[in-house]
């Protein structure tokens, strides 16, 4: 992986994978989290839901981890309006400090593995606090072509049992899920589809082009096989 030529094509887009607001409303809609709470997002990208959590959560305390010094950029240009309340800065998502009522995670605790990963949030979790995770789920039925080949660099996807199997491995009990399927997609795609149209023009290095044609590929098997792409976005709490 070229990652100079992955971050000049992925800096600067407001997210970095699928999710939408409406999938934070959920969250906080069943966990009936309000007022002056903590919460981390974990691998926090850009900073896309550290900042509607932050506008649904006025009185709480965020703080968002990321690994990758221009995301955290981002994040914290996005998030300046809500003052010293909301953080984000370069750190490890395996230790995100705490206690939290809230961990939330789109996107990134395969990093860790799921069941390996919430185990380590356990101690890092107020008495009765939550942690939301979005991950790669199979969808019933027969799986298409292109959605074979969209997951196929992603050998540990299984179907909804699956996860929650890893879930229930954790010691968490499982409140709820969700999917992220289709416009949660295209919210990611847009701006990405746009980034490369420019970069093609822009940069015609080999290294680059390469880039663009994977980015590109990506959105293509999407395209062709929407409804069969997916995460499951899991509401979960210790045991
Ligand atoms: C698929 S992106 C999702 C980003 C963001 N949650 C979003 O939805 O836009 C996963 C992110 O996790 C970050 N990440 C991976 N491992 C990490 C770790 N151990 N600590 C902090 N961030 C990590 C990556 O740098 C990347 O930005």
């Amino acid at each position: 992986m070229d990652w100079d030529a992955f971050f000049k094509i992925h800096n600067g887009l407001p997210r970095e994978g699928p999710g939408s607001p409406e999938d934070v409303d959920w969250v906080l809609a069943n966990t009936g989290l309000s007022g002056a709470i903590s919460v981390c997002d974990a691998g926090c990208g850009p900073g896309a839901d550290l900042e509607t959590l932050a506008d649904r959560l006025p009185e709480a305390r965020l703080l968002g981890l990321e690994m990758h010094d221009g995301f955290v950029a981002s994040a914290q240009k996005r998030c300046a309006r809500f003052g010293d309340r909301v953080q984000a800065r370069l750190g490890d998502m395996a230790e995100p400090g705490g206690p939290h009522d809230l961990i939330w995670c789109a996107g990134a605790l395969y990093f860790l593995g799921v069941t390996e990963g919430l185990k380590t949030w356990r101690s890092a979790l107020a008495p009765s606090g939550f942690v939301a995770f979005s991950e790669p789920v199979k969808l019933r039925g027969e799986m298409p072509q292109a959605a074979r080949e969209f997951w196929e660099e992603y050998r540990g996807i299984t179907d909804m049992a699956g996860i929650e199997a890893r879930v229930a491995a954790a010691g968490y009990a499982l409140l709820g899920t969700r999917l992220i399927i289709g416009q949660g997609w295209e919210s990611y795609y847009a701006p990405l589809r746009q980034r490369i149209a420019e970069l093609r023009v822009a940069d015609p290095d080999p290294a680059m082009t390469e880039m663009l044609d994977m980015n590109a590929r990506e959105i293509a098997l999407w395209e062709a096989a929407p409804e069969h792409i997916a995460y499951a976005l899991m509401l979960v709490r210790p045991k």
